[in-house]
């Protein structure tokens, strides 16, 4: 889709990255660290600075004690942090539970490590969770859980009792958490982040996954981190050594110049998103499209099955691919209002 779209000229909305620069701060430290010469293999989990600001960030913000010694794994983000992670822990034969809709890599990255996911349905219009069912995906085959909160793609955010459900059964069957957490800055509404990882019971056994992609607005640097006990670090760390050595130096000292950014930077990147969250429902809705008014993350999950209907066609790729041919060929009100949209931001 990202290739038709670029082709055809059009906005795309279908991937996550910000269509914005990454403050002068951010970039001038990455210059610096290239500049003092920092340019060459770090240790492999990571450069000591930017282990110790993640768990200087983790404590102030998340509420997370953190060793930056023995919990903490650098990596080339967080799509790396998931993939060694869920190698390190399953076995084939491991079940991992997963909740539908996913970010897309956490289906192959389950079945990448040899484990089966049963999935469990986040249901619509507000993305609950039906406490039977999940209940029911947990068993003596079960080894691990992945949660992704704030969510990609419902922008659900978890609440406590949600959390504290999960926690529960992970204590019962005695399974692994792996917490996605790379949203958790973009939050609408005065809704709150919570941290699997500081529910009781839950510190041993939980993997926070995190990365300044989203946060920092530098998908393209590809630095990441998981947090978890020693015995785990261990194991991710193994596997993280094989996988890719390591993130790129110069960056990693840039990221621990972000983690030190004061509060004001998230607010306003909170005030940034919640304006283009309200502005984007509102066009989206006006275009004909039935959409769920998302908590956290920058997406909206839009019904467009009256969409589906007008264009004649029966599947999502079909109408993505209608959308782009109107966009490119024909005066299209859709364009106008995308357009009026953007530049009002
Ligand atoms: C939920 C989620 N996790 C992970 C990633 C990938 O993160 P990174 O760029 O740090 O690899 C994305 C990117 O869209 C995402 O939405």
């Amino acid at each position: 889709m990202t290739r038709l779209c670029v082709a055809a000229g059009g906005l795309n909305l279908a991937q996550g990255f910000p269509d914005f620069e990454a403050t002068d701060e951010l970039k001038q430290a990455a210059i610096d660290a290239v500049n003092r010469g920092l340019n060459q293999y770090s240790i492999t989990h990571g450069e000591p600075a930017l282990r110790q600001a993640i768990a200087a960030k983790a404590l102030r913000y998340n509420g997370m004690p953190v060793d930056p010694d023995t919990d903490v794994t650098v990596t080339c983000g967080a799509t790396e942090a998931m993939v060694a992670t869920l190698t390190a822990l399953m076995n084939p034969g491991d079940e991992v539970v997963v909740f539908e809709p996913f970010h897309e890599h956490y289906g192959p990255d389950s079945i990448l490590s040899g484990a089966t996911p049963p999935y469990v349905t986040l249901h619509a219009p507000d993305w609950r969770i039906d406490p039977g069912e999940l209940r029911a995906a947990f068993g003596p085959s079960t080894k691990a859980i992945i949660i992704n909160t704030p969510n990609n793609p419902t922008g659900k955010v978890f609440t406590r009792d949600e959390l504290s459900l999960i926690a529960e059964l992970c204590q019962q069957w005695d399974t692994y958490a792996v917490t996605d957490e790379i949203y958790e800055h973009i939050l609408y509404d005065g809704a709150r982040h919570v941290s699997l990882a500081t529910l009781p019971g839950m510190a041993d056994r939980t993997i926070t996954v995190n990365s300044i992609s989203k946060t920092y607005s530098v998908t393209g640097w590809r630095v990441g981190w998981t947090i978890a006990a020693p015995a785990i670090t261990r194991q991710i760390r193994k596997v993280h050594d094989f996988l890719t050595v390591g993130a790129p130096t110069p960056l990693q000292h840039a990221t621990a110049a972000a983690l030190a950014f004061a509060d004001d930077y998230y607010d306003k990147l909170m005030a940034f998103y919640q304006d283009a969250r309200d502005r984007t429902f509102a066009m989206l809705q006006g275009i004909g499209l039935d959409c769920s008014n998302p908590a956290g993350a920058y997406y909206i999950l839009a019904d467009a099955s009256r969409l589906m209907r007008s264009f004649g066609v029966h599947d999502d790729v079909a109408l993505s691919r209608e959308l782009l041919r109107g966009w490119a060929w024909r005066p299209c009100p859709a364009r106008r209002s995308l357009l009026a949209t953007r530049a009002g931001r």
